[in-house]
């Protein structure tokens, strides 16, 4: 027989108060560990170097294309390797976002390879994500061009849903000034100093004209650019250039993650607007010319910034994701 029930004590009511507390905090917290694959595959971060390593040795495209990667699949939906799924009959995934001349194949390719050779050690087979072999494949070019070496956090799962309509609002244009590019990363639980290091990932890779275009317009260039930085630009990115051109971000440095994008940056020579205004900018430039005087403070700031993208909306509850067999296709 039903009978109403009764209204709960106040101590059972702090009591369930607390339970909810406990239960809000668990999604996504469950948090990461550098040693999550010690007992189902301990020579992961071994075999995924390995890979890296090769692949850097047939292009260098690997190296910007990987760090890329990375950040773009961690701004849209979380660090779960969403941004490698294709499209589908009926659903348009976020690689094929509009802006396709975007994210470079290499990047990709880096993953698949890395999964294959993680997969190829029996014991290994479906037990590492494709979101923690991005991770690691991107501390590895980064390592391997000369940047700082990091201890990478483990225990992604993958996501199970990638739509090109989430792209939206998520990545920040090459226009953005200061206050913008803060509030975004502020959205991904980033400060204003983690997204000035994360932006010295533009010590590396490949940047097309449609990009800066804007800023070079004979009428109308930028006044924050070095003069000469400017014509030469204008010479490899005439108007009508082939919109498959691309210059490198840091043409002194092209292939060293190194500080070389600070001082790039006090010589007025960012590329994007994005870049320079963290120099033009009063709140910012005081970072800048600190990490453009001192590699050690620079790298510091890097590996705590990186180590934070990777945590952004990470999911490691089964009801989230799982470990993807293909990292392009759901399972
Ligand atoms: C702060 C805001 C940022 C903006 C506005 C921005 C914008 C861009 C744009 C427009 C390109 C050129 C893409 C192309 O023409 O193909 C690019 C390239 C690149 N970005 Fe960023 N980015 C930002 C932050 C980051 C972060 C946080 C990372 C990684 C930690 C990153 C890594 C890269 C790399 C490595 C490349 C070269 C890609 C390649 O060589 O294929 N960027 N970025
Ligand atoms: C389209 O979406 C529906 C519902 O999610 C799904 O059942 C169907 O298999 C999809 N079709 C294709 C061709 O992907
Ligand atoms: C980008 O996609 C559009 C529409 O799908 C296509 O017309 C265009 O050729 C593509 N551009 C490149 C460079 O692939
Ligand atoms: C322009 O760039 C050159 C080379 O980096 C540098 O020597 C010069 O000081 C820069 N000019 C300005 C105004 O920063
Ligand atoms: C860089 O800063 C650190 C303190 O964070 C200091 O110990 C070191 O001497 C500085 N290096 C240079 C080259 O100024
Ligand atoms: C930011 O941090 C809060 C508190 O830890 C967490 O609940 C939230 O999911 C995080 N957001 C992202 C995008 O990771």
């Amino acid at each position: 027989m039903a009978r109403p029930s009764p209204s709960p004590s106040p101590s059972l009511l702090v009591l369930s108060a607390i339970a909810a507390a406990v239960c809000l905090a668990q999604p996504g917290a469950a948090a990461l560990k550098v040693d999550y694959y010690a007992s189902t595959c301990p020579n992961v971060e071994a075999i995924v170097r390995g890979v890296v390593q090769q692949k850097m040795q047939a292009t260098i495209r690997t190296i910007g294309s990987t760090i890329r990667l990375f950040f773009h699949d961690c701004f849209v939906e979380g660090c779960d390797a969403s941004v490698i799924l294709v499209s589908t009959g009926n659903s348009t995934a976020e690689k094929d976002h509009p802006n396709n001349l975007s994210l470079a194949g290499d990047g990709f390719d880096t993953v698949i390879k890395a999964k294959a050779a993680v997969d190829a050690v029996p014991a290994c087979t479906n037990q590492v994500s494709c979101a923690d072999i991005l991770a690691l494949a991107t501390r590895d070019v980064i390592a391997l061009t000369g940047g700082p070496s990091y201890t990478v956090e483990l225990g992604r799962l993958d996501g199970l849903v990638s739509l090109s309509t989430n792209v939206d609002g998520k990545l920040p244009p090459p226009s953005f000034d200061l206050d913008q590019l803060t509030t975004l990363f502020a959205a991904n639980n980033l400060s204003q100093a983690d997204m000035i290091a994360l932006s010295a990932a533009h010590t590396v890779g490949l940047a097309h004209c449609s990009t800066f275009a804007d800023r070079i317009q004979p009428a109308s260039v930028d006044p924050t650019m070095n003069a000469t930085y400017a014509s030469d630009l204008q010479a490899a990115c005439p108007a009508g250039v082939d919109p498959n051109v691309a210059l490198e971000l840091d043409p002194i440095t092209p292939q060293g993650f190194d500080n070389q994008y600070f001082v790039n940056l006090v010589n007025g020579r960012g590329l994007f607007t994005s870049d320079q205004v963290l120099y033009s900018d009063a709140r910012s430039q005081p970072t800048v010319v600190a990490w453009a005087q001192n590699a050690t403070d620079f790298e510091q700031a890097f590996v705590d910034a990186i180590t934070r993208l990777g945590r952004v909306g990470v999911k490691t509850d089964p009801s989230q994701g799982n470990i993807r067999r293909d990292c392009a296709f759901l399972n």
